[in-house]
């Protein structure tokens, strides 16, 4: 995924000797910053510390974001290092994006109190080899479940016209040899990336698929609020008519199985093509999942499309219509 260099600050420490902890700061922080995949997260090391940047360890951290209204909750919590809770706002859409952010010491408890309030919406953990170089954090990031990847986070000064920063970090960005970047956090990624079990279970599915008339197997896969997961391929007939999706046949294995909302969708098709369920699919899913319910869309080489229930059919007619 294509991205650029971007002013952001997510609650990071500004200064080396609070490297450990992030310290409660009160007012608006801005940083110029960037992250990218790292394919060698030991040649980025040894090049961070070729071009004089300190070693200052590693950091286990653990980000739980909660459901809010508007901008971002996060507990942060450090190993090395004390909880903190990081409340922030962030324009999605700018490649240049200024955020303002208060962090504030966490007590015992602040966890679960606004897990069982608001609801945690995703949970990042990482484990973090932090490097300082000038006024950057060089962040070599290992995320759970998405790979390695480069940070660079350039800390403004007060009223900086960040000229400065955006000299550092293409200075560093060419000394580190980091090429193409990636937009977005890494909550945005583990949102959006597919239930693994599940991308298994269509694919495996569309492998069994019943389609000598196409020739177009499809699998498709359903995730229940329960965590029940349930697959089904198309199977075709030669009164063709008669021929059933994988959709309804992974909803029919849902049903049969005790029914429930699904709160996730995987089609996959070994196709060139992306393949979206049709529209009678739609309505099918429409049943029995919510307008956020995302929909991955998928190949056996990776997911072409993430998509929701809402997008795919909107104002739609469903079960409350009746009610
Ligand atoms: N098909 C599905 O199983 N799901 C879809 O979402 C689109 C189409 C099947 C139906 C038929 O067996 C074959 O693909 C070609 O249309």
């Amino acid at each position: 995924m294509a991205g650029h260099e971007r002013v952001v600050d997510d609650g990071h420490s500004v200064h080396a000797r609070a490297r450990y902890s992030l310290g409660a700061v009160s007012g608006p922080r801005r940083n110029v910053e960037l992250k990218a995949v790292d394919p060698d997260p030991a040649r980025t090391l040894a090049r961070a510390l070729a071009s004089g940047a300190s070693d200052e360890g590693v950091i286990v951290q653990r980000d739980t974001y909660f459901r809010v209204a508007s901008g971002r909750l996060k507990l942060r919590e450090e190993e090395p290092g004390e909880a903190h809770l990081i409340a922030y706002a962030r324009p999605d859409d700018a490649d240049v994006r200024v955020s303002s952010y208060r962090v504030v010491p966490a007590p015992d408890g602040t966890l679960a109190a606004l897990s069982e309030t608001l609801g945690v919406d995703v949970v990042v953990e990482k484990r973090r080899h932090l490097l300082l170089w000038e006024t950057v954090r060089i962040h070599l990031d290992e995320v759970t479940g998405l790979g390695s990847f480069v940070e660079l986070e350039a800390v403004a000064e007060g009223d900086s016209d960040l000229s400065r920063e955006r000299e550092q970090v293409a200075h560093l960005r060419d000394e580190l040899g980091i090429g193409e970047l990636r937009e977005g956090s890494y909550a945005d990624a583990i949102r959006g990336a597919p239930d693994p079990e599940l991308l298994r279970m269509a694919r495996d599915a569309a492998g069994r698929a019943y389609a000598p008339y196409s020739n177009f197997p499809v699998g498709a896969a359903v995730r229940t609020d329960d965590g029940r997961r349930y697959a089904g391929a198309n199977v075709e007939n030669a009164a063709y008519p008669q021929g059933q999706c994988a959709e309804a046949s992974a909803l029919g294995a849902m049903v049969a199985g005790g029914g429930g909302r699904v709160v996730e969708v995987v089609v996959a098709a070994p196709s060139e093509q992306e393949c979206a369920p049709c529209g009678g699919c739609r309505q099918r899913l429409r049943e029995f999942a919510g307008p956020d319910t995302p929909i991955h869309l998928a190949d056996l080489e990776r997911v072409r499309h993430t998509t929701t229930m809402a997008e795919l059919l909107p104002l739609s007619f469903g079960p409350e219509t009746l009610a």
